[in-house]
């Protein structure tokens, strides 16, 4: 265990905030001795996967768990499909790539997602017309309120976008410790619906459709526009797209003729990266802190010198403006700690 330790590279920010007490946990006995030791030391807890969703304000006076929990097993479903298991620690990416080398279908468009595989059922995490939901088949976690093993189903985690019972009325009471995902040996379900899949396959040159060519094609996309956190720190999307009723969306419309929307029933789902950029934010830095110039919704660490504050406080200054222009109050997507 080290003490007064410095989180910057646990979280992709890059935010220089220091920990109490930090440990990083392979196995489920270590993980398990972590939480007693700070129950007998009355130590409040953070839990650190790829650190790839969390913005820390202020030093974190208890202990850090880092947890590295690795491994991947298969087990054979029936001719065409495979149970993939991968614990908590292993990295995402790494994981969709393995699958992928398997020729294991399900997960490419979830290519080059920052974080760890036991952070990416928090937020059923999605990009590119797709999200885990769609492949996940059950989590195992650890129950802090009696450090028991539970296994968590499809339906248990009431998964929505953005959104799973581990950030509603989980929230903060269990660790996942490995993730399941059904995927496929053949006939894989390519999908392609989102437009820029299409328009990176045609680039590329690409007229033999295989799920190794729309991994590529994402890839190409992500890395077009979205900052690579290695380089310049930031978390993603720092916002939630906002869901607002179909009547606010069309009095916005006849005010904002361009706005736009993706209508589901009665409400619309409205692109928070382009009410930012409609007040001005894009590219903007304020002090060490800016909105990416290619893509409004990512907050990044421009400097490398900001403080958890600073990018909290931007975002305020984002939800204000937001909100006095167009009325709609944008949720942040990452965890403020
Ligand atoms: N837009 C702008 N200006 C900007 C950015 C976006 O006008 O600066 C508008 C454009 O109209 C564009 C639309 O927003 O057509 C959508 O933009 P984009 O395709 O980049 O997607 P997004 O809605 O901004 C979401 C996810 C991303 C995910 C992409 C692709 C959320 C909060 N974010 O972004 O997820 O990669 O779709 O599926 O849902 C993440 O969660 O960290 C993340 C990167």
């Amino acid at each position: 265990m080290q003490e007064n330790f410095s989180l910057k590279p646990y979280n992709t920010f890059g935010v220089d905030a220091k920990a109490k007490y930090f440990i990083e946990v392979q196995t489920l006995e270590h993980l398990k001795d972590a939480i007693n030791y700070s129950k007998d030391h009355h130590l409040q807890v953070l839990f650190l996967g790829g650190g790839s969703n969390i913005l820390l304000t202020k030093d974190f006076d208890g202990l850090a768990i880092k947890l590295s929990l690795k491994g991947i097993s298969e087990q054979d479903l029936n001719e065409n499909e495979v149970l993939v298991t991968a614990k908590a620690g292993e990295n995402w990416h790494e994981f969709v790539m393995y699958s992928l080398e398997k020729n294991y279908g399900g997960l490419e468009n979830l290519s080059l997602i920052p974080g760890n595989v036991g952070t990416s059922p928090m937020q059923n995490i999605g990009a590119y017309g797709a999200e885990i939901k769609d492949t996940f088949v059950s989590c195992t976690v650890l129950d802090l309120e009696n450090l028991e093993v539970k296994t968590f189903n499809l339906e248990d985690c009431h998964f929505g976008y953005r959104d799973s019972i581990f950030k509603q009325e989980g929230k903060g009471r269990y660790v996942i410790l490995e993730v399941s995902f059904k995927l496929t040996r053949k006939d894989h379900h390519i999908k392609t619906e989102y437009g820029a899949i299409k328009t990176e396959l045609e680039n590329l040159g690409i007229t033999h459709l295989t799920i190794q060519n729309v991994s590529k094609a994402v890839i190409n996309i992500r890395q077009s526009k979205l900052p690579d956190p290695k380089i310049m720190g930031n978390a993603g999307s720092f916002f939630k797209n906002p869901t607002i009723p179909l009547t606010q969306f069309e009095d916005l419309k006849l005010k904002f003729e361009n706005i736009p929307g993706y209508p589901n029933g009665d409400v619309v789902k409205v692109p928070a990266g382009w009410l930012i950029e409609q007040c001005g934010w894009k590219g903007k830095q304020i002090g060490n802190t800016a909105s990416h110039q290619l893509q409004a919704l990512v907050i990044v660490n421009a400097t490398g010198n900001a403080t958890g504050k600073e990018i909290f406080d931007f975002s305020t200054e984002i939800i204000h403006s937001v909100k006095e222009k167009f009325g709609i109050e944008l949720e942040r997507e990452v965890n403020i700690i």
